[in-house]
């Protein structure tokens, strides 16, 4: 039977209501089989030095501390499996407790304008490496869902925002970026969109790692994942930066020209504002 409960991630209530009802449901000699560490957010592309905080703070809560808070909680209805396949048949085939974390060839490389993003991704890939070694011996098999772009609200989120970023920024930051570096940002969403393959494309990986008898530990999935997550973080970092520059777009300061469009286009008031205020 299929339940579907609703849950927060970033919030320690949510969790804690959702573990309850789950341990309703499973009973008294209940366990879970498999824990899929899926959600995640996207704060609006930005450079570094216009980026609110508060975008940082929320890729991390959610994406990363999320994650943290799930496994936490799920652990001891996982662990039980250990016992429970020492006790089967030798014939029996077991395919054994599974954490999968959904990070992403972001959560690899980092490219200019998606810090808060990637930093959360990289941050679930050294939990997910550490886990899966501290879990070997527990008989949890922890497993690395990396996929490429992928066309879902998610990205949506980050271009949108994009703009936000943009007008929230002084007037003082408009002249010194200029239009190049607002062409730049439209170019890497207009990448990310062009490489975007449908979400159909991920479910084989996803039912290998949750229902095959010998799981990966990292399902890389699609060409650009493979290029931008596995290949680009092996070279030298100029290298590295020349292909993301390259496929993404390259932002560089406002020549004279560029300066003074994008003070003309500029309706936005020079005062400087804070990172509170850069948020909205
Ligand atoms: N799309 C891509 O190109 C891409 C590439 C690599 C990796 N990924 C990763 O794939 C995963 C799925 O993303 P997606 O592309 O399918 O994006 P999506 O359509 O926006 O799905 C994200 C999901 O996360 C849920 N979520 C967000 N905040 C949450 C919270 N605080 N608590 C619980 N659930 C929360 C959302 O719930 P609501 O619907 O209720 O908001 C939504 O169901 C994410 O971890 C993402 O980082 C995506």
């Amino acid at each position: 039977m299929l339940h579907a409960l609703e849950l927060d991630v970033s919030l320690d209530a949510s969790i804690s209501a959702f573990l309850a009802r789950v341990y309703v449901l499973l009973g008294a000699d209940g366990r879970l089989d498999v824990v899929l560490n899926n959600a995640g957010v996207m704060a609006p592309a930005s450079l570094v030095e216009l980026t609110p905080l508060t975008s940082y703070q929320r890729d991390i809560d959610v994406n990363f501390m999320g994650a943290v808070r799930i496994i936490q909680a799920c652990l001891p209805l996982l662990r039980p499996q250990r016992q429970q396949q020492q006790q089967r048949r030798p014939n029996e085939v077991s395919r054994g407790a599974r954490i999968i974390n959904t990070t992403s060839f972001l959560g690899r490389v980092s490219p200019f304008s998606l810090s808060a993003y990637s930093a959360s991704k990289f941050a679930l890939e050294a939990l997910s490496h550490s886990l899966r070694a501290e879990m070997r011996a527990q008989g949890v098999h922890v497993a690395v869902l990396q996929p490429g772009t992928t066309r879902t609200k998610l990205g949506g989120h980050m271009s949108r925002g994009m703009d936000a970023c943009w007008t929230a920024a002084t007037e003082q930051d408009r002249r010194r970026l200029g239009p190049t570096y607002l062409r730049a940002m439209e170019r890497s969403a207009w990448m990310l969109d062009l490489f975007g393959r449908d979400v159909s494309s991920i479910l084989p990986e996803v039912e290998h790692a949750v229902c095959a008898r010998w799981p990966k530990s990292r399902y890389v999935c699609g060409w650009d994942s493979f290029l931008f997550g596995q290949v680009l973080p092996l070279l030298p970092a100029w290298l590295c930066d020349f292909g993301c520059l390259i496929v993404l777009g390259w932002p560089r300061p406002a020549g004279d020209d560029d300066t003074a469009a994008a003070g003309d286009s500029s309706a936005a008031s020079s005062e400087p504002v804070s990172n509170e205020e850069k948020e909205e």
